[in-house]
Parts: C-alpha cells; structure tokens; sequence
C-alpha cells in the first residue's frame, strides 16, 4: 500500500519524506487555508515546493466548480510540474466529465469527494487515476469507511478497473490498519497517523532494556 501524506504543512512534508516511506502529497483547499496559503501565485508557489520536496503523486485540487474553469485551472496545476501534479477534482458530473478531459490527454486526476460506490464507479468509467473515498466523514455520520473502501475494491477487482482506491480522511492509525485490510491501493494520512504506526511499548520496554543491558557492561 502507498502512503500519501494528507497535508499542506511543508515542515510535516518534510518530516514524513524523511522517514523514507512517502509516496505523495494530498491537499485540499482547507488544508492550503490552513497554512494561511492566499491567492493563485501563492497556491502554485506551495505546489512548486511541494513537488521539490517529494518524488510523487502531488494532488492539486481545482477550485472551480464548472466544467471549463476545472479545465483551466487544472491545466495550469499540471503545467507546475507534468510529471509530479496529480489534478484533484470533485466527483460531481462536472468534475466527471473532467476527469474523462484530462484521462484522455494523459494526465493524473484525483476524483475527491467520495462517499458512495456508484460515484465511484463514476470515477473509474471517466478514467480517474485515483479515487478517493472519505473513510472519516462517513464514520462521523454513523456510516462505515472501511466498509466502503472494501466496497470499491471488489467493484474495482471484478470489472478490473485500473483506478487505485486511495482511503482519505483518514483520522488516526487504527483506519490506516483497517484500510490495509480492506485492499486499499493508497492511504492518504496525517502525520500523526503514520507515526502513530511505530507505536508499541514493547519496542520501548524492550530497547530501554538493551541500552541498559549494554551500559552495565561497558560501564
Ligand atoms: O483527504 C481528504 C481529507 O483531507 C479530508 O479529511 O479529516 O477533513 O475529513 P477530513
């Protein structure tokens, strides 16, 4: 499964490619909002340095919500770096009908905004690269995440749709675990998450205990 970090915070970028265990970047314009990132200039600068921090899969979301502007915009985000920019665009019937624009030139797209197989099933005909659910959202209304990634990756597997299933909104380590499960191409995931992968007081008991141990006789 990759790792995509899900953030704007180059620091937290940063940090997580340092680990030597990322595989992309995902934003969205509340987490460009978040790093008080103003303007079009601004957000294609914090691009441009996102893309010179990672290898990979860098989701630039298109604020547009008709059909020509997500064309616009979208090209304009791939033109900051062809080979890194994934174009992230919602899965609305606009979006969809750009999403089947941009497969058709080539280019990555990221169909956002997914809570529901038939969306998804959407996204794969118009060719997304991506598709990404909202495992969190769902749970915060009562609904199962993982239950709908597992979804799309059956669907995926029995019609042998290319599209990665990439689980975002994703809250805490726990969901990164259970979307392994679930057969998730992709996790989308804050940095705590991740990090939160390493966490065992067995391997702190146990590496104190070393150290000790080594100490005593080198003393
Ligand atoms: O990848 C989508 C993600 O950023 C949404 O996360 O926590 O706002 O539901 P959240």
């Amino acid at each position: 499964m990759k790792f995509f970090i899900d953030t704007a915070n180059l620091a937290q970028i940063r940090e997580a490619n340092e680990m030597g265990v990322l595989d992309g970047v995902t934003t969205n314009p509340s987490l460009m909002a978040k790093e008080n990132i103003r303007g079009d200039e601004a957000c294609k600068e914090h691009y441009r340095q996102i893309c010179d921090i990672v290898e990979d899969n860098v989701s630039a979301e298109v604020i547009a919500t008709d059909y020509e502007g997500m064309i616009r915009e979208g090209e304009e985000l791939h033109a900051i770096n062809p080979a890194k920019i994934v174009i992230k665009l919602p899965c609305t019937a606009e979006g969809i009908r750009a999403v089947k624009y941009f497969s058709k030139k080539g280019y990555r797209t990221n169909c956002t905004l997914v809570f529901s197989v038939g969306q998804a099933l959407l996204a794969a005909k118009a060719g997304a690269t991506f598709v990404s659910p909202f495992v969190g959202r769902l749970d915060d209304i009562s609904e199962d995440g993982v239950e709908l990634v597992a979804h799309i990756v059956r669907v995926y597997r029995t019609y042998g749709y290319k599209t990665q299933v990439l689980a975002a909104s994703i809250r805490h380590t726990n969901h990164i675990v259970k979307c392994l499960d679930a057969g998730a191409d992709v996790a989308t995931c804050p940095l705590n998450a991740i990090k939160g992968l390493l966490k065992h007081p067995l391997t702190d008991i146990g590496l104190e205990k070393f150290l000790a141990d080594h100490a005593k006789v080198n003393a």
